[in-house]
């Protein structure tokens, strides 16, 4: 046989090579239009806002809110899911509103997410179907109004804002939140939706910072 075979798998194995190239050009240019840009970002962060996202690859903080290193502090996983005993998200989420005290805690899903669609089914994925597993409580919490939805696409698009939804009260029910309110009245909580099909935000109005939101059983007396 022809040697194509081997030479596609080699440019496929070499495709990495560009990400390194991509980021020497994108140095040069930085560099071009601010001499000391590096220096100042070494000097350390404090970004305005955290965010927490899905880790699909189609919705990237920064580039879909036009902003740029140093202005997002980022944690994303699949599904945008909070849940009080993931130690990364409470470790990410304690450092950004005690230490970096950003102004606002964003969070942000998107419509066609495959951890929402995984959760709707029945389908056994390994190891994800307990990750999956709140979005499915989500889902048992509203099954009246989903099961009135007509499609499945609407219904799947309304679990994804109701698991943001959820997962931005998930957030104001930890003591992090609820003592930094109380010391300084802020972060902000949002929960955001992103369309992948028209590269639009949706703000879905659910936006506090305050305990009072919660029902009185989640406040902390602090
Ligand atoms: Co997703």
């Amino acid at each position: 046989m022809s040697s194509a075979g081997n030479d596609d798998r080699s440019a496929q194995d070499r495709s990495y090579e560009v990400l390194l190239e991509n980021n020497r050009a994108w140095v040069r240019e930085q560099l071009g239009l601010d001499p000391k840009y590096f220096d100042k970002l070494a000097l350390g962060q404090s970004p305005k806002y955290f965010w927490v996202g899905c880790a699909d690859s189609r919705v990237p903080a920064n580039v879909i809110t036009g902003t740029a290193p140093g202005d997002v502090f980022v944690h994303r996983n699949i599904a945008n899911v909070v849940i009080n005993t993931d130690l990364n998200c409470m470790s990410v989420l304690q450092y950004a509103v005690e230490v970096l005290k950003v102004e606002h805690v964003i969070i942000c899903g998107h419509y066609g997410c495959g951890g929402v669609t995984a959760a709707l089914s029945a389908q056994s994925f390994g190891l994800i179907d307990n990750w999956l597993r709140s979005i499915k409580d989500v889902y048992r919490t509203y099954k009246t109004e989903l099961r009135a939805y007509p499609d499945q696409i609407a219904l799947e698009r309304r679990l994804v804002e109701l698991n943001v939804i959820e997962s931005v009260y998930s957030l104001g029910k930890t003591s992090i939140l609820q003592r930094a309110w109380k010391e300084r009245g802020f972060p902000r909580l949002h929960g955001w939706v992103y369309d992948i099909a028209d590269g639009l935000i949706r703000d879905l109005g659910v936006n506090f910072s305050s305990a009072a939101m919660l029902d009185e059983i989640y406040r902390h007396e602090l």
